[in-house]
C-alpha cells in the first residue's frame, strides 16, 4: 500500500481523535486492558495544539486517509513519544514500524541525544516491537524523571504498573 509519513498539519487534528479509538480496539485481544478501548481519548483541539508544535506525524494512505499518528515531545535533549496510533483497518502493514523510524530520524537529524517511551512490557505490539527497533528496557535506576513521571501518569490513568516499563533508544 502507498503510504505517506509526513508531519501533520491543524487540518489533521479532526482525524486523529477516531484513529486513536480505532487504534485502542486491539487491547480487546488482551481482557484485562479490555476497557481500554473504550477509554476517552485526546480531542481535536488537544491535537491541533501538539501539531503546532511540529512534533506529530501522521502515515496517509493514497487516497488522502488517515492511517495512524504518532506524537512527540522534546524533554531535555531526548525525543519522548506519547502515544503511536494505528487505525485497525491499517495495522500489520508496517505503518506503525515507518511512524516511529520517521521520528526517530528527525530525533537524530535534531542530534537529540535519545527517544523514549513508556509501553506494556508483554503484549507483542508493544515492548518486543520496541526492541526490535533497537530500543532497550530502562531498570529503574536508568529511568530518567520525565519516564518516572509519564510512569506515574500510566498508573494514576488506571494502567497496571507491572505490566508498563519505560524505554529508550540511544542516538549518540
Ligand atoms: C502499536 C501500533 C501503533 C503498531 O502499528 P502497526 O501499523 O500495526 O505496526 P507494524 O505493522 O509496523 O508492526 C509493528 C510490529 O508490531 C508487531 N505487531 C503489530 N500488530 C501486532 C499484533 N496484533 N500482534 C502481534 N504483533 C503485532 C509486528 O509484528 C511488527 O513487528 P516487526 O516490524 O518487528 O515485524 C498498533 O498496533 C496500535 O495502534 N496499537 C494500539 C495502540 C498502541 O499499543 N500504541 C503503542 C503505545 S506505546
Amino acid at each position: 500500500m502507498n503510504m505517506t509519513i509526513r508531519l501533520a498539519l491543524p487540518a489533521d487534528a479532526t482525524a486523529l481523535p477516531a484513529i486513536e479509538r480505532s487504534a485502542a480496539e486491539l487491547f480487546r485481544l488482551n481482557p484485562p486492558l479490555a476497557w481500554l478501548a473504550d477509554a476517552e481519548v485526546a480531542d481535536a483541539a488537544f491535537h491541533v495544539q501538539a501539531i503546532r508544535q511540529a512534533r506529530v506525524w501522521v502515515a496517509e494512505a493514497c487516497e488522502g486517509q488517515l492511517a495512524g499518528f504518532l506524537r512527540a515531545v522534546p524533554v531535555d535533549n531526548q525525543l519522548h513519544i506519547e502515544e503511536l496510533s494505528v487505525s485497525q483497518h491499517f495495522q500489520g502493514q508496517g505503518i506503525g514500524r515507518k511512524l516511529l523510524s520517521a521520528a526517530i530520524a528527525q530525533a537524530g537529524e535534531q542530534q537529540l541525544c535519545a527517544v523514549t517511551l513508556t509501553t506494556f512490557r508483554d503484549l507483542p505490539w508493544n515492548a518486543p516491537f520496541y526492541q526490535r527497533m533497537g530500543f532497550t528496557l530502562l531498570n529503574a535506576d536508568e529511568t530518567a524523571a520525565h519516564l518516572i513521571d509519564a510512569l506515574h501518569h500510566d498508573s494514576a490513568h488506571g494502567l497496571p504498573a507491572e505490566r508498563r516499563c519505560a524505554m529508550r533508544l540511544m542516538l549518540r
